[in-house]
């Protein structure tokens, strides 16, 4: 299991985002990108379109009907780094897979992501964070996140709701607040091969292009939260936001050297 060091947490802390290039083994990334075309072409409720065309925006909960993808939100060097982070035992809060498509992958205003979760779930402390794993290499051509460095230490800012450039309503960070953290903060694309993983604080301001390239750009983004800082309000569908919290706890790795040789 990875173990982050003082400098590491420190860093978070300071930057509100860890990156790690290339942590998951090759043949796991292959296993999960493996899944993906089946998991695209599904069609449940659990499964978003983008707004001007039909291609999956966010495949929800896809540990509810993917092996590999339950055995992900269980990796050790994930689960780990997370309870450091937060300091306690974490639950799965909310899984989606972005696959972004090659030409069509629309874009995500900047935002932060923990208000969404006070105002509709009545998480009482931003005491989450989200990890994403890159399923395809992300370059600067194919639409890659951009965090604001520190915006997280401003804690909860006011909230722009933002209908017109997702399918759905998203609560957004305004310009003039976008223009003044990047005053004061440096603008960060982490760019890497499949297989790479960042941890970000619930409370970083962050946003996406839309993919005008030839190449889809998919990660997942998976969102744990404190055992201790559970919701109290249930809107959304069981996929959006979960109601199981019982603790990850990390699948055990048996170091056979085999990639199947693993046990849950
Ligand atoms: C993206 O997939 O580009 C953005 C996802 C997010 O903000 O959660
Ligand atoms: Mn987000």
């Amino acid at each position: 299991m990875m173990h982050l060091d003082q400098t590491q947490i420190r860093r978070f802390e300071e930057d509100g985002i860890l990156f790690f290039p290339g942590l998951l083994d090759p043949g796991e990334v292959a296993e999960l990108r493996a899944e993906l075309p089946e998991i695209l072409a599904m069609d449940r409720p659990e499964i978003l379109r983008e707004k001007h065309s039909s291609n999956v925006r966010c495949a929800f909960a896809p540990h509810t009907y993917s092996e590999g993808y339950r055995r992900l939100m269980q990796h050790p060097d994930i689960v780990g780094p997370v309870a450091q982070l937060l300091g306690g035992s974490v639950y799965l809060h909310q899984f989606s897979i972005n696959p972004k498509a090659a030409f069509v992958g629309e874009a995500w205003g900047w935002h932060q992501d923990y208000p969404t979760w006070r105002v509709e779930n009545r998480i009482a402390r931003p005491d989450l964070v989200v990890v994403g794993v890159y399923l395809d290499e992300v370059t600067e051509f194919n639409g890659p996140l951009f965090f604001i460095l520190g915006s997280h230490r401003r804690g909860v800012l006011d909230i722009e709701t933002d209908a017109t450039s997702t399918s759905y309503t998203l609560l957004g960070v305004s310009d003039e607040d976008v223009a003044e953290l990047c005053r004061n903060g440096r603008l960060y694309s982490p760019l890497g091969p499949a297989g790479s993983v960042w941890m970000f604080h619930c409370n970083i301001v962050h946003g996406s292009n839309a993919n005008m390239s030839p190449s889809r750009r998919a990660l997942c983004t998976i969102s744990y939260n404190r055992t201790d800082n559970l919701p109290s309000a249930h809107p959304r569908p069981e996929w959006e936001a979960h109601s199981e919290f019982t603790p990850v706890e990390a699948r055990i790795e048996h170091s056979l050297g085999e990639s199947g040789a693993r046990s849950a």
